[in-house]
């Protein structure tokens, strides 16, 4: 069901000035109704919500490791369970690395990492690889539709192009192009791919119908953007959000201890307001591969155009500064307590970007660990789903029983609020533990950020 449509209507034509003759349906021949390009944290929950509504799904990916391991009934991805993908099996899902898979799809979505290159730009180069697979192989009728995240503009000013130089076809004309942003949150119970509202977008207003088609089956609501380029932006407004309003509560941290005020009562305080008020939470920083990134994308591609984000810039330094500031806090603790850092042992806890999530892309968590061995700290971590966490070349030892490594830390840091950490028992504890996370029942041993 098409929820909202921009102020021109899904009927008010090609969103680019190129009008295009109807694209015709492909044949019912095809064997799958979709491939995935990309079987990661984006592509692999879209699979699975694909074939749990009846379609036929073909996953494709460079990695043979991700292939094979779906395959044998193995998940890669937390909230995707092995069970999971047996029954993605047993509904005729298939995984591999075989672009020509592409040929026989009714529709194409390509899913592929989006990060930066060394100096902080936007790195397509996994978009144009996996945009020049699929043009070798696309066949007229076929919907391809970009769901990475990037700057407005990279639909049809990089995949577009990519598709119609390798497959001698025309976008709008042969075949179907569309934009549709993912918005998944890994670990996030109640909101999955089913149950938030997808922004789509198309080409022309045939490319955006048929992607409107595509994902309603499956997806309960389904938000018709006015063209590719305002979905593009409406994603990274959304992470851009997250990013600015996080600096801004991370900075109102900072002047309240400046202040001796108590933040996290101010936040208790603020969040009552029932309108006009979005509660983030200060802590020691971002990470995970979008928000960190795709507001990057954004001042890129604006700076690109001679525009300056300064908003962007102001959040990028107050972010930056948070680990550096964690452990300066942590030593200055130690330093409460009479404990010389060097040689003091301290305990990370939680070590992801984020609660009950399996992943470390770009977490704060390192560079608090990095300064902290900088300063002679002796560093271990306790984390159930990181097995192993490297700081500048080194892996830290990891505590496996957590009752042992409490009792024998001269400092505890709360990084990540895991849910199998007992906030109450942690500020029961009578030893110095600071709580960057503002949750810990107030002890006598515990410092808030
Ligand atoms: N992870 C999230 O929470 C999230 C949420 C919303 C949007 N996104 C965006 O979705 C996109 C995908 O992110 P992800 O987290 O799923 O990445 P990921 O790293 O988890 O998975 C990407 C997969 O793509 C594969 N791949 C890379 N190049 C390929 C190619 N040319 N052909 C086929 N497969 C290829 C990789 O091997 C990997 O398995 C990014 O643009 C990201 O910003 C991510």
């Amino acid at each position: 069901m098409v929820e909202s449509t921009q102020r021109g209507t899904a009927s008010s034509g090609p969103t680019s000035a190129h009008v295009p003759r109807q694209v015709s349906a492909p044949s019912e021949s095809r064997t799958a109704d979709l491939v995935v390009v990309g079987l990661g944290h984006v592509g692999l929950p879209l699979a699975r919500s694909a074939c749990a509504a009846g379609l036929r799904v073909r996953g494709l990916d460079v990695s043979d490791r991700v292939a094979s391991g779906l395959g044998a009934g193995r998940s890669h991805v937390g909230g995707v369970t092995d069970a999971e993908v047996t029954s993605m099996l047993a509904q005729d899902f298939r995984a591999g690395t075989d672009p020509e898979v592409v040929r026989d799809a009714r529709t194409v979505v390509i899913c592929v990492p989006t990060g930066l290159i060394a100096d902080g730009g936007p790195d397509l180069a996994q978009v144009e690889a996996a945009a020049g697979e699929v043009a070798r192989r696309l066949t007229p009728g076929t919907l391809v539709v970009l769901e990475s995240t990037s700057y407005p503009g990279t639909t049809e000013q990089v995949v577009k192009p990519l598709l119609e130089k390798g497959s001698g076809l025309v976008a709008g004309q042969d075949f179907f192009l569309a934009y549709s942003p993912q918005r998944i949150d890994p670990g996030n119970r109640e909101w999955g791919v089913e149950n938030t509202p997808k922004i789509v977008s198309g080409y022309t207003t045939d490319c955006a119908r048929r992607a409107v088609a595509f994902y309603s089956p499956f997806i309960r609501d389904v938000v018709l953007a006015k063209g590719t380029r305002e979905a593009e932006m409406a994603k990274l407004l959304e992470n851009t959000y997250r990013y600015v309003n996080i600096a801004l509560v991370d900075e109102v941290a900072l002047y309240c201890r400046l202040s001796g005020i108590d933040v996290w009562d101010v936040l208790h305080c603020a969040g009552t307001k029932p309108f006009g008020f979005g509660r983030f939470a200060p802590g020691p920083g971002v990470g995970g591969h979008c928000i960190p990134v795709d507001p990057r994308y954004l001042a890129t591609e604006a700076e690109r155009q001679g525009y300056s984000f300064r908003l962007l810039d102001a959040a990028r330094q107050v972010l930056d500064s948070m680990p550096g500031h964690v452990a300066q806090r942590a030593l200055g603790v130690l330093d409460d307590h009479g404990i010389e850092p060097e040689g003091a042992r301290v305990l990370l806890l939680g070590v992801t970007y984020k609660p009950d999530v399996a992943d470390i892309r770009e977490t704060p968590a390192r560079a608090v660990a990095a300064v902290l061995a900088e300063s002679g700290v002796q560093v271990s971590y306790h984390d159930p789903y990181v097995e192993h966490f490297r700081v500048g070349g080194v892996t830290l030892p990891r505590a496996t029983d957590l009752d042992e490594a409490l009792e024998e830390a001269d400092l505890v840091v709360l990084l990540q609020l895991h849910t199998c950490y007992d906030l109450g028992a942690l500020g029961r504890r009578g030893r110095p533990l600071l709580d960057t996370r503002g949750t810990v029942v107030t002890g006598r041993f515990v410092t808030p950020l």
